[in-house]
């Protein structure tokens, strides 16, 4: 036996005990037949039976996180002879593990497999599937879900699917019935029995279809800033292109009194760069409107639908209109990275790896309007530091994430910014030539998530202050573990805050949204105001360089910040300029990513005065001390700015990570691998706090905050 068989039997041997795990954990006996009529063993660990979101803990339920998912990653890519079509090791896309070509259809006589109900009125929906007349039934049977109904097996991925033995009378009698969550994904649907889950499969039965009765029903619907006071864009996907899309709007619910135009755009199999995108993973996106609502009132309730005369239009949704730009306000953020999704009808169990992606959806929906205080979403921001869907070439986990996302999305801004699995194909254009958007190169993030273009600063303005001016000054970070500081801090963002801020005479420096003449260029980087906040986020998958395109602008702008305007500068990406990682693989991996950014971006965040800096892409929370080239930098005496302050917040759902250094780098002053989660801001004029959240209690693992007096 040479050592590829080897792997391959082991590969089997691994999903074949997988397989029976899922089965098992269902019945609840622990026990149960397996191919050959012999007794299995119980249980001795804890796998995924079921999705029930009260089940899930904290942490992906794989036992030990990041490495335990790197192996579950691998030996699915050797069970299908393939290699990784990516280079994370850590997640893999759930459809990615079905070896699509070599399925085959041989129906036989007397199976039955049939749903019901066969209409649904609503995405979202739930479907009872039925089956019959299975001989020899086995823990390997699966069932598999097509969009479109008449999609072929053998050319494309379902779009779920889950093993028949989530029943147990499957394997004693050749019988079951399973449940399904159907998402209005613009096509009939249609289920077909399997055998032989792993390298072989064969359909041996076809069910009816399952219609939608409006395929145009709005669907995917987010808000995002424009970077104009007073605006909010929403986008939303509908089947078909439509005759005139708009949003229209109101301060009562059904009584709009304005209405904007959409414009409309989508993407073609063809502009795919390759992979499952423009292969088995392919399904119509449908199309993607986006209309700007404007001469929005500060801090009122707005109540919205999107749709189309003569199609449809959406339930009524609501948002508050954003505070003022300027240090007077307040805002709250919520702020993580490399979320993914998961189906919550407990689809793809062979692949749970992204099921802590429900709970910090969850989570960040009641953090956003579901306490006490409806009012709470006011002044709320959403920021997604990449990895946003892990769709890597599978369509339809894009309507998944968005369906998981949109009952925040769809009433606070939801900013994001590009990741390797959005971006990243060999010869596309991007900086790292890997695999690990499937194909989709950017082009499905860029159309479904229109962010503000990158502007083009004004010349700089004689109020903008040289970096070694003395009115720049007064910053000081201070430790987490004050607990009776943080107590005040809380108070005093309770209280009407006054500032000593001047702003007469000031000269406002907009950023003007001077839109690039090529709109939808692939330049997915940007600035944007809110509150007192100046965000400045950057693309890690585009060249940064000083004398590139990006460069220069994250230079132009960085240097145009008006502080008495915005006093903080938060920045985001998503790979890591400072992070604790073991990942020392040539050019792509963790660490010589953030030498290079150090090399070529530090310098600009610490003479801009850059207060936070938070990226994604390893999956853990890290904060560091106030840092500078690899050292802690004390606060000054007279509690001026030392350094910027950098956060990893890539735990949101996708998994964690474990590979850290032995020894913990000095500027590491707060370091979790095990908590999914996300990060709530809170900033005012004077005071920026954080909360590290855990996903699954809502509990508070790490906190401070950084206070500044403006002086300037
Ligand atoms: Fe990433």
């Amino acid at each position: 036996m040479d050592s590829n068989k080897g792997s391959l039997l082991l590969a089997l041997l691994v999903i074949v005990y997988a397989s029976a795990v899922v089965c098992l954990s269902q019945d609840g006996e622990g026990g149960g037949n397996d191919q050959t009529g012999q007794q299995q063993e119980p249980l001795k660990k804890d796998v995924l039976g079921s999705t029930s979101l009260a089940s899930l803990s904290s942490s992906a339920r794989l036992g030990a996180p990041g490495r335990a998912m790197m192996n579950f990653s691998s030996r699915h890519y050797a069970l299908l002879g393939t290699k990784a079509l990516h280079d994370d090791p850590f997640v893999i896309n759930r459809l990615e593990v079905i070896p699509v070509r070599n399925i085959t259809t041989r129906l036989e006589h007397g199976v039955e497999i049939s749903v019901s109900p066969s209409m649904l009125l609503r995405s979202g929906e739930w479907v009872t599937v039925s089956w019959k007349g299975v001989k020899e039934p086995s823990v390997y049977d699966w069932i598999a879900v097509y969009v479109p109904a008449d999609a072929d097996p053998s050319k494309v991925a379902p779009v779920k699917y889950k093993m028949a033995c989530n029943h147990p009378d499957h394997v004693k009698y050749g019988s079951g019935s399973v449940q399904f969550r159907l998402l209005n994904m613009r096509d009939d649907y249609r289920f077909v029995l399997v055998r032989n889950w792993g390298t072989k499969p064969v359909v041996i039965s076809r069910s009816n279809t399952v219609a939608f009765s409006n395929y145009d029903e709005p669907t995917q619907i987010h808000l995002a800033l424009t970077g104009k006071q007073g605006e909010m864009r929403v986008t939303w996907t509908t089947r078909g292109r439509g005759r005139a899309p708009y949003v229209r709007w109101g301060m009562t619910a059904g009584d709009y009194t304005s209405s904007s135009p959409a414009n409309t755009t989508t993407y073609t199999r063809t502009e795919m760069c390759g992979g499952p995108a423009r292969s088995i993973g392919w399904v119509a996106p449908g199309y993607f409107h986006t209309a700007v609502m404007n001469g929005l009132t500060v801090g009122t309730n707005i109540f919205y639908s999107v749709g189309d005369d003569g199609y449809a239009h959406s339930n009524p949704k609501s948002f508050y209109v954003p505070p003022n730009v300027g240090p007077q306000s307040t805002v709250r953020m919520l702020a993580f990275g490399d979320l993914g999704q998961a189906e919550v009808d407990g689809s793809n169990d062979m692949a749970e790896s992204m099921e802590p992606s429900l709970l910090t959806a969850r989570r960040i929906i009641r953090d956003a309007y579901m306490d006490d205080d409806s009012r709470r979403q006011y002044g709320l921001l959403v920021l997604h530091a990449g990895d946003i869907s892990y769709a890597r070439g599978y369509t339809c986990q894009w309507d998944v994430f968005f369906d998981e996302i949109e009952p925040v999305a769809s009433r606070v801004p939801y900013m994001v910014s590009v990741g390797n699995h959005e971006r990243d194909w060999p010869g596309s254009g991007s900086l790292f030539q890997v695999e690990d958007s499937g194909g989709e190169c950017g082009i499905s993030y860029g159309r479904r998530l229109p962010m503000p273009l990158p502007s083009l600063p004004p010349p700089l303005s004689p109020l903008i202050v040289h970096p070694s001016s003395p009115v720049l000054r007064s910053r000081k970070l201070l430790s987490s573990s004050s607990s009776s500081s943080f107590s005040s801090f809380l108070t005093l963002f309770g209280m009407k805050e006054t500032t000593d801020v001047l702003l007469e005479g000031e000269a406002e420096v907009e950023s003007a949204n001077n839109a690039l003449k090529n709109a939808g260029a692939d330049t997915p980087w940007y600035s944007v105001d809110y509150g007192p906040i100046h965000f400045v986020v950057m693309s890690t998958e585009h060249d940064f360089k000083a004398g590139s395109a990006q460069f220069s602008f994250l230079e132009q702008d960085l240097a145009s910040v008006n502080r008495r305007r915005t006093p903080w500068v938060i920045f985001s990406g998503h790979r890591p300029m400072y992070v604790d990682s073991t990942d020392d693989r040539p050019v792509q991996g963790d660490n010589p990513v953030a030498e290079q950014m150090k090399r070529w971006l530090e310098e600009l965040l610490m003479t801009y005065r850059v207060d936070l800096a938070m990226w994604g892409h390893h999956h853990t929370y890290e904060r560091t001390c106030a840092v500078y080239r690899n050292k802690c930098v004390p606060p000054n005496s007279d509690g001026s700015f030392n350094a910027p302050v950098h956060l990893v917040v890539g735990m949101a759902g996708a998994g964690t990570c474990d590979n850290v250094r032995p020894v913990t780098p000095e500027w590491i002053e707060y370091l979790n691998t095990e908590q999914h989660g996300y990060v709530r801001l809170m900033v005012n004029a004077t005071h920026l706090g954080y909360e590290f959240i855990g996903n699954s209690r809502g509990e508070i693992l790490d906190r401070g905050f950084i206070t500044r007096r403006f002086l300037w």
